[in-house]
């Protein structure tokens, strides 16, 4: 008689098998404790009786799916969030940034665009906006649309606006979007150097030639397998002694492609691609 937590990993590793062979997204690498939260969160939500009957149910019933899809798409986030990142980055990478001529920033799992807008406004007041092209990426369409719309709740943006001090913003952040509606919308010379797209780090290639990355609260829904396929993409995506943002309750510490990186600023979570490459 085998037990029941063994019951529960072989009903998931069906589930994740059906998924990939159905719907070709590969959620077999993800952090153990939280996926499992979550399939049996849904399997109560959708008032199913197990997770084998949420697998055959999802083979025929893409909105399931694309409700599972939500669920394991955690897209919190806000503008300036850890300011002090944000400050580090204007007075030490941005200063290796102005020798290019062109600059090519990726947000990886960008959610809905907060992040890409903040640095994007920290660029403008460095006087490196206009060389800079920003790709600001997830694989969740839903937020990608809010991202390009640029349209986030004015309720937010008082903290938004401390934040913005707290990174060093050099005016107002009132001088960056206007309020309609309970809404504020960022400026479009803004957006005008932002490219969203979806892109799936479980199975999409890199982005070439980029001198900075940022993927920041991504890589802690990972196992160690697929973080050490994104950094390899990302170590393949940076131009010769490129840079590398992570969030703060993540590390490279036991990535595979450790060796690729030397580490800027420990706090901040800054790497950079090492000349040894
Ligand atoms: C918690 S948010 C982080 C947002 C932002 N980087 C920040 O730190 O505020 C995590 C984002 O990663 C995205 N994500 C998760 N798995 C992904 C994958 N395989 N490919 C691309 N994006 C992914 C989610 O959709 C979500 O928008």
């Amino acid at each position: 008689m085998i037990k029941d937590v063994d019951l529960q990993h072989f009903e998931i590793k069906q589930l994740l098998e059906a998924i990939y062979f159905r719907y070709g997204y590969d959620f077999r690498d993800y952090a153990r404790a939280s996926l499992e939260r979550k399939i049996i969160n849904r399997v109560t939500q959708s008032k199913l009786h197990s997770i084998s009957q949420m697998t055959s149910e999802l083979l025929h019933d893409s909105r399931l799916f694309n409700q599972f899809l939500k669920d394991m798409s955690v897209t919190v986030t806000e503008m300036f969030r850890d300011p002090y990142v944000f400050k580090k980055l204007s007075n030490t990478v941005f200063e290796q940034l102005k020798t290019y001529s062109r600059i090519n920033i990726w947000h990886v799992g960008c959610a809905t665009g907060e992040e890409a807008y903040s640095m994007a406004i920290l660029l403008h007041e460095n006087d490196l906006l206009k060389r800079t092209r920003i790709y600001a990426t997830d694989y969740n369409n839903h937020s990608l649309d809010i991202a390009k719309k640029g349209l986030y709740d004015a309720a937010k943006i008082n903290q938004y606006a401390q934040s913005y001090r707290h990174a060093g913003g050099k005016y107002e952040l009132s001088d960056y979007y206007q309020c309609k509606h309970g809404s504020a919308i960022f400026n479009h010379f803004l957006k005008e150097h932002i490219t969203f797209a979806n892109h799936n780090l479980m199975k999409d290639q890199a982005f070439a030639q980029m001198h900075l990355i940022s993927c920041r609260n991504v890589m802690i829904y990972f196992n160690a397998n697929l973080q050490n396929r994104v950094v390899k993409l990302f170590a393949e995506s940076l131009v010769h002694r490129g840079f590398l943002l992570i969030g703060d309750k993540e590390s490279l510490e036991f990535n595979e492609q450790k060796e690729s990186f030397e580490q800027v600023a420990q706090k901040e979570r800054i790497y950079r691609k090492t000349s040894k490459l």
